[in-house]
């Protein structure tokens, strides 16, 4: 069984982020999204991952590299444009071969790791002959599919499955305005190869894309079956700010503590925390969970419950909480920044200047909510 994971696409939902980096980098307590994606796949067995690349291939490639520090073996596959989820798997037919196939989100984090998900599908075939590429002769195969449902209150903002009274999939739709259950589709997917015919004989939708929706649809419109499989645990789609920053309390309510870096006698740390070696605490309260990542310092300021701070961030006479703070940044005299998510580089600063008001340089699409 080999992996597929998903890195390309526009990212348009995480602008400004997106217009400099990769959404797929962008970091969950202190670790890029990508990385646990592939992390899941190498602990399930999974040790030939192609990834799917886009306008941001040298930053994820440097990032990821040959895959060794996984213990994988890595594959770039690029998309020019991203056309779509089953344009990916279309343009990685070469790679997958006749084999079976994970496929993943690069921005989408589960808990539950791809154990069971997998488990399944191989008993699932374990009594039946391989599924074959001609759709016209499929009795008695396994699913050419698996899909990973979840119930989610607002399905018209997913990809949507219904089943029949039998629990059989019929039918798959797109964000749907009229959503025929709750049940959402989550971003991890296994088919057999019989998939690639699918993908090559579906159109475009009205957004342009070729859909992975309309590919397993087009499979259950040629009688092949497609198993479900309802998920374990949570489930994020990191694709927008909000999502992310939930992604990153999740995750740290899970992290262990350790305190590798220095923490001065006037500072305090209380509850999940991981002071990673090289930062400093300097008169400063961290309350967990919480991150700090290498070559930080935190000077005379509060960092509050689920809060990453990447590397080489300075933090000075501030309070800083829900948040994630990326490599490098600086927050000077800032009295509490909440539910934020700062960039590379960037800085917020509390100015004596006069007349007082707010400065800012903004690039495009970004967002500022005023106290
Ligand atoms: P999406 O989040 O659905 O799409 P997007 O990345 O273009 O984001 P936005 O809607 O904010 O513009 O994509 C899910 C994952 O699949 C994500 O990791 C990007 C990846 N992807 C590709 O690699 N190629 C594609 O053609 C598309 C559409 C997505």
């Amino acid at each position: 069984m080999k992996g597929l994971i998903l890195s390309g696409g526009a990212g348009t939902r995480l602008r400004p982020i997106t217009h400099t980096s990769a959404k797929q980098l962008v970091p969950v307590a202190n670790k890029p999204i990508l990385f646990y994606g592939i992390e899941d796949m190498a602990a399930a067995g999974i040790t030939e991952i192609g990834i799917i690349v886009g306008a941001t291939a040298p930053e994820i490639e440097m990032a990821v590299g040959d895959g060794s520090d996984f213990g994988v073996s890595i594959t770039y596959l690029t998309q020019d444009e991203p056309l779509g989820l089953a344009h990916c798997v279309l343009i990685a037919q070469e790679f997958l071969g006749d084999d079976d196939f994970v496929m993943y989100l690069g921005d989408n984090m589960l808990q539950q790791g791809l154990d069971g998900f997998i488990d399944r599908w191989r008993t699932m075939h374990a009594d039946s002959r391989p599924p074959s590429l001609d759709v016209s002769n499929r009795s008695n195969s396994g699913p050419a599919a698996q899909i990973l449902l979840t119930p989610v209150p607002e399905p018209h903002r997913f990809g949507v499955a219904e089943l029949d009274a039998a629990g059989h999939v019929v039918r798959l739709v797109e964000k749907p305005e009229d959503p025929p259950s709750d049940l959402a589709l989550v971003g991890v997917y296994l088919f057999s190869s019989a998939i690639h015919e699918a993908v090559a004989a579906i159109e475009p939708s009205d957004r342009g894309e070729l859909e992975i929706t309309d590919a397993i649809q087009w499979l259950i419109d040629h009688d092949v079956p497609v198993h479900h499989d309802l998920l374990d645990g949570w489930w994020l789609d990191t694709g927008k700010k909000d999502p992310l920053l939930e992604s990153n309390r999740r995750v740290l309510e899970s992290i262990e503590p350790r305190i590798d870096g220095d923490v001065d006698e006037n500072s305090t740390v209380d509850g999940r925390v991981v002071i990673e070696a090289g930062a400093r605490l300097i008169n400063a309260e961290v309350r967990g969970p919480a991150i700090i990542g290498r070559g930080s310092t935190i000077t005379s300021s509060y960092i509050g419950p689920f809060t990453a701070i990447a590397a080489n961030c300075e933090v000075i006479d501030s309070e800083i909480d829900q948040s994630v703070i990326m490599e490098g940044a600086r927050i000077l005299s800032v009295p509490r920044l909440t539910d934020s998510l700062l960039g590379r580089d960037t800085e917020v600063v509390r100015s004596t200047r006069r007349p007082h008001a707010t400065r800012v340089m903004l690039g495009d699409h970004s967002a500022v909510e005023l106290a």
